[in-house]
């Protein structure tokens, strides 16, 4: 029976959050710069979504660019963002007529301008859609987005229109970037690495974690299946035991 059948379509997970890793020595294994693993990325990005969206996937978040990656040199950052606005522009047309909900999380007012725009324009171009959604994490981490919270809370908090009594778990989601987002039921590792890398601490408290030494460049629909079966063969317990499930 081939991946797709084994799945069971009751038990797929609403939301998959993936740190796209590896595309570097992808290129490099194949005596290429990094920057071309980076574009062959982008079509591992278009067979996931499409793999998602058909077993009934709701919101796909990727990690695209993180606060740490402006540490890199100069040459792949600009390579990167280069990307990124030729790949939104040649693909919103297709996002839009398959029911793509393009979003992002992240601070985009930390990104070039070229890309706000590209950025903006797509989400508001489908923003009527909800087939599935795609959340682009873009200078994004999740240090950035608790602190930024942290800074909202205490604000409305100072300002007399919130009670410090009245914080709890939900209220502190609601001032994530993530507020319009349910938590990722699984988050997918490729290439190996066994760390989250600053991506959706707060979001992940009972995620299910799927690491893959596949390289992101290779990371096939059938990548993204043997991920799901993993994790339905998990038993989510949420502190509980067995029994009362
Ligand atoms: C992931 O691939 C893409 C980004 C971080 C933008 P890398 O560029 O990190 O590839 P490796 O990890 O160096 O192989
Ligand atoms: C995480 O990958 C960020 C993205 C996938 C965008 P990195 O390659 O930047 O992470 P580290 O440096 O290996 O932790
Ligand atoms: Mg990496």
């Amino acid at each position: 029976m081939n991946l797709l059948d084994q799945i069971n379509r009751e038990n797929v997970p609403g939301h998959i959050a993936i740190i796209m890793d590896g595309n570097g020595r992808w290129a490099k294994k194949q005596g290429q710069e990094r920057l071309y693993g980076h574009s062959i990325g982008v079509e591992s990005v278009r067979e996931t979504l499409t793999a998602a969206k058909n077993i009934g996937v709701k919101y796909l978040t990727l990690y695209a660019f993180s606060t740490e990656n402006w540490n890199r040199p100069k040459a792949e950052i600009d390579g990167l963002m280069n990307l990124l606005v030729r790949t939104i522009s040649n693909e919103v047309d297709e996002l839009n007529s398959s029911g793509v909900r393009l979003h992002s999380i992240g601070d985009r007012d930390g990104l070039p301008q070229e890309c706000r725009e590209e950025l903006a324009s797509a989400m508001q171009r489908t923003s009527h859609n909800d087939s599935i959604h795609l959340i682009l994490a873009l200078n994004y981490s999740a240090r950035w987005e608790i602190t930024r919270a942290a800074r909202l809370i205490a604000e409305a908090a100072q300002q007399g229109e919130l009670d410090p009594a009245a914080i709890d778990d939900e209220l502190i989601s609601s001032r994530m970037s993530t507020a319009d987002f349910p938590d990722p039921e699984l988050l997918i590792r490729t290439s190996g690495e066994y760390r989250l890398s600053n991506f959706l601490l707060w979001q992940i408290a009972y995620t299910e974690l799927h690491f893959t030494s596949v390289l992101w460049p290779d990371f096939k629909e059938e990548d993204l299946y043997k991920a799901v079966l993993d994790y339905q063969s998990r038993e989510r317990r949420f502190g509980m035991v067995s029994e009362q499930l």
